[in-house]
């Protein structure tokens, strides 16, 4: 929906943090049947960076979330919630959030996890963006973290080869200067539950030396199916959200879309009418980071020029649920 009613909200600082290790194709390609044409043809991908054995999501979470309070300008104790949304949660229980919030020294603020696959970035900010423009919250701090690489079966090239390991951080706050979050839509189908999961471990089916031994652990997907469902919706998704917020698609400056494919991506912004310096990609060097790709897109974006203020900014999400998410926003001053 647009943004009716209460506060603006704004975007008022972003932080990120990446494993320092890079892995390329080929280096996967020398234990697993693989090649790095087969990776970049079929995906776009060169590389991605992978997370040294002990580390966990909250790990570079917390250090994502420190280096947004350090952009705004914000010290930690004036951190109303922490709100983290991954699939590779350090543990079922307790929540992420919570260590996270520790790590970042929010210790005033709630801290709580958001599940909704690689959509879970979009789907938080938009609960942030809710709270800040009611009155609930002031500041909110949205964290997407992933240690994707602990899921992944390192033994099946469909799966293994997609992901990275990453972290991104947006301090959500009342808008004082240009910037405005305007919108969102978001949506899920669960008939597509079981295309992208991680079948065992949880309350359906729990752990035991049989799921083990059957891998059922490990991240599972049926990639042609989750590639036509994420096609579709996406484009639906950014139509709805411009709609609502009464833009149009010649309106937006840079479309960032979930790195999962560029195949998926180009074929999303063939269909949305958007020309390929409009998009954002940076799949290629970290791989699909889930829950972290579109806060390091922003990030990175910002770093390299390609947010300007004003310019208007359409986030598209996709993942497991199957769940989809667009938000709208213009970039600018908090
Ligand atoms: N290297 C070499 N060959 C491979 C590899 C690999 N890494 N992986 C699969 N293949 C083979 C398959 O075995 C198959 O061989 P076969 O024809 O002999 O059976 C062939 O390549 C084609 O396999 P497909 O799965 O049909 O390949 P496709 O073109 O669909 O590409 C891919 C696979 C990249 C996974 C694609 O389907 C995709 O990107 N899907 C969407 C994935 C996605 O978006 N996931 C993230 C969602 S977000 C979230 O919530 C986590």
């Amino acid at each position: 929906m647009p943004l009716q009613g209460g506060r603006a909200v704004t975007i008022s600082g972003l932080g990120i943090e990446l494993p320092e290790r890079s892995v390329s194709n080929e280096e996967l390609s020398r234990s697993l049947d693989t090649s790095d044409e087969w990776i970049s043809q079929r995906t776009g991908i060169r590389s991605r960076r992978i997370a040294d054995a002990g580390v966990s999501a909250s790990d570079l979470g917390m250090v994502a979330a420190r280096r947004a309070l350090e952009a705004a300008g914000l010290a930690a104790t004036d951190v109303d919630l922490v709100l983290t949304a991954t699939i590779s949660p350090d543990q079922l229980m307790p929540a992420t959030a919570a260590r996270i919030a520790l790590g970042a020294g929010a210790v005033n603020a709630g801290a709580c996890d958001l599940s909704a696959g690689c959509t879970g970035f979009v789907y938080a900010l938009a609960l942030a963006t809710g709270m800040v423009a009611s009155g609930i919250y002031d500041q909110v701090l949205v964290v997407g973290a992933e240690v994707i690489s602990s899921l992944l079966d390192w033994e099946d090239r469909a799966t293994a080869v997609l992901f990275g390991d990453g972290a991104g951080a947006a301090l959500v706050s009342p808008a004082n200067g240009s910037g405005r979050i305007l919108g969102f839509d978001l949506g899920n189908d669960g008939s597509g539950w079981e295309l992208l999961s991680v079948p065992a471990g949880g309350s359906r089916v729990p752990a035991s030396h049989e799921t083990v031994s059957e891998g059922l652990h490990y991240l599972k997907m049926n990639g042609p199916e989750v590639f036509r469902f994420a096609t579709r919706v996406v484009v639906d998704s950014a139509n709805r959200v411009l709609e609502l917020c009464g833009r149009s698609i010649d309106e937006v400056a840079l479309v960032v879309p979930h790195q999962a494919n560029l195949r998926i991506i180009d074929a999303a912004a063939r269909r949305l009418g958007v020309p390929d310096d409009r998009i954002y990609t940076n799949l290629q060097r970290y791989g699909n980071t889930s829950c972290a790709s579109i806060p390091l897109c922003l990030s990175d974006a910002k770093a390299e020029g390609r947010l300007a203020e004003g310019d208007l900014v359409l986030l598209m999400g996709f993942g497991a649920g199957l769940t989809w998410g667009g938000c709208l926003l213009e970039w600018g001053t908090a």
